[in-house]
């Protein structure tokens, strides 16, 4: 699994942590920045990861800016994108058990870098439960294709 890392200035710091984190422990990633704490526009940086996961050069994301709810939006603009803006810990494991979710989107100024790394990993090793859940995400992906039909 290779996951896109990306953030705004607002996640910048946070998005540090993550990327020593996942450096550490072996994960294969690709860091799209930003590089550095100077402002930059997040749906920019949402683009960066999401194009990745839709090319298939990486399988998931991991996007921080600094509430984690301007870097979801702009992410779920794009095709195949399921951004969850996670702020526990339940949110981030169930959103891949029942969402099938690629991308978790975290706040910078929200969460300790403590509780964001136990986030990523469970998001990271927890795997899509499938079954009764596939309709609802088809649904969802009916929606995205302007295909959701009128009651
Ligand atoms: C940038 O100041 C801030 O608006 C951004 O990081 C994010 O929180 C937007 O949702």
């Amino acid at each position: 699994m290779k996951i896109a890392v990306a953030s705004d200035h607002g996640g910048y710091e946070l998005k540090e942590e993550i990327v020593k984190y996942l450096k550490e422990k072996g994960y294969d990633f690709i860091d799209f920045g930003c590089f550095s704490p100077e402002s930059v526009d997040y749906p920019v940086m949402a683009a960066k990861a999401c194009r990745a996961i839709q090319k298939g050069e990486c399988d998931r994301g991991i996007i921080c800016c600094g509430t984690g709810l301007g870097i979801s939006m702009a992410a779920n603009k794009f095709k195949g994108i399921r951004a969850a803006a996670c702020s526990d810990y339940y949110s981030a494991k169930y959103t891949r058990l029942h969402n099938d979710a690629n991308i978790l989107s975290l706040g910078g100024r929200v969460l300790g870098p403590g509780l964001a790394i136990e986030m990523v990993e469970v998001f990271l090793n927890t795997e899509y439960l499938g079954g009764r859940h596939q309709r609802r995400v088809d649904m969802i992906t009916a929606i995205e294709n302007g295909e959701f039909p009128e009651d």
